[in-house]
């Protein structure tokens, strides 16, 4: 089968001077925990992270402690289970990837921490992975267990068809669209990925304001400086 181009989606963060949706964000967040996080993890996020979301710290602390975390050892040398607290990295569903795994067929879902780094197309791509989904070709037999999906890189995924309109209820009253929860999940990944984005973009467009006034008091430096010698 031939490879699908990964469609070039509208996000608000696009460009320099794009910046994250924060309600986008909050949406793509609701839909990871109802949905992604049964099987995907998001290691290097802490609950107090979530403040960047437009979450108090009343709401984070609320959240935080809906989790029981692993802690330990204690004084016996014991592990134990708490509630979490903000300062706790929010937990993966399993402990590691042979555990993961052993309860997926084999098949490996891996930290979206970081995806929309790691993975050409980015942002772009997983909102495409997510609404990508379909019958295969009829020349094509699926192997046992996977699903076919126009932008995995072979087609043939492992991951089944998760998300459609109306898997989630909006907080915010949005309606949940496959295309709207896509979008939402793209910019929360996109963020977990690059979580000081808007500030990088807002220090560069500084700088260069610095620097194109600068130039400006320099040339009239020099033209004053060297104004006497003929
Ligand atoms: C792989 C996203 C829900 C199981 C992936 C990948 C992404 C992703 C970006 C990596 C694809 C790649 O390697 O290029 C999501 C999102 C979800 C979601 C955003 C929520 C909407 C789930 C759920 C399950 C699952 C609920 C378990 C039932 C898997 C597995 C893979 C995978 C097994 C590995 C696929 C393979 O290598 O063939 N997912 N996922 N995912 N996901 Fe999910």
């Amino acid at each position: 089968a031939k490879a699908v181009p990964v469609p070039d989606y509208d996000f608000s963060f696009d460009g320099v001077f794009g910046t994250f949706d924060q309600m986008a964000k909050q949406r793509g967040f609701q839909v990871y925990r109802e949905v992604c996080a049964a099987c995907h993890g998001v290691r290097f996020i802490a609950f107090r992270n979530l403040m960047a979301l437009g979450y108090s710290e009343e709401e984070v602390k609320a959240l935080a402690a809906e989790y029981m975390v692993e802690d330990g050892p204690d004084e016996n040398g014991d592990m134990f289970t708490r509630p979490g607290i903000p300062a706790d990295r929010i937990p993966s569903p399993y402990r590691n990837e042979q555990e993961a795994r052993l309860l997926n067929n084999g098949a490996y879902p891996p930290d979206l921490s970081l995806m929309a780094k790691k993975r050409k197309g980015g942002p772009d791509y997983i909102k495409a992975l997510l609404v990508g989904y379909g019958e295969p070709p009829a020349d094509v037999e699926l192997m046992p267990g996977m699903y076919w999906n126009d932008y995995f890189p072979g087609h043939q995924i492992a991951m089944p068809e998760i998300l459609f309109d109306g898997s989630v209820t909006y907080a915010d009253g949005t309606e949940a669209t496959l295309e709207q929860m896509s979008l939402d999940l793209a910019t929360f990944l996109m963020w977990t990925a690059e979580p000081s984005m808007d500030q990088r973009k807002q220090t560069g467009i500084s700088v260069m304001l610095f620097l194109l006034v600068f130039t400006g008091l320099m040339y009239a430096v020099k033209r004053k400086v060297w104004a006497d010698i003929h």
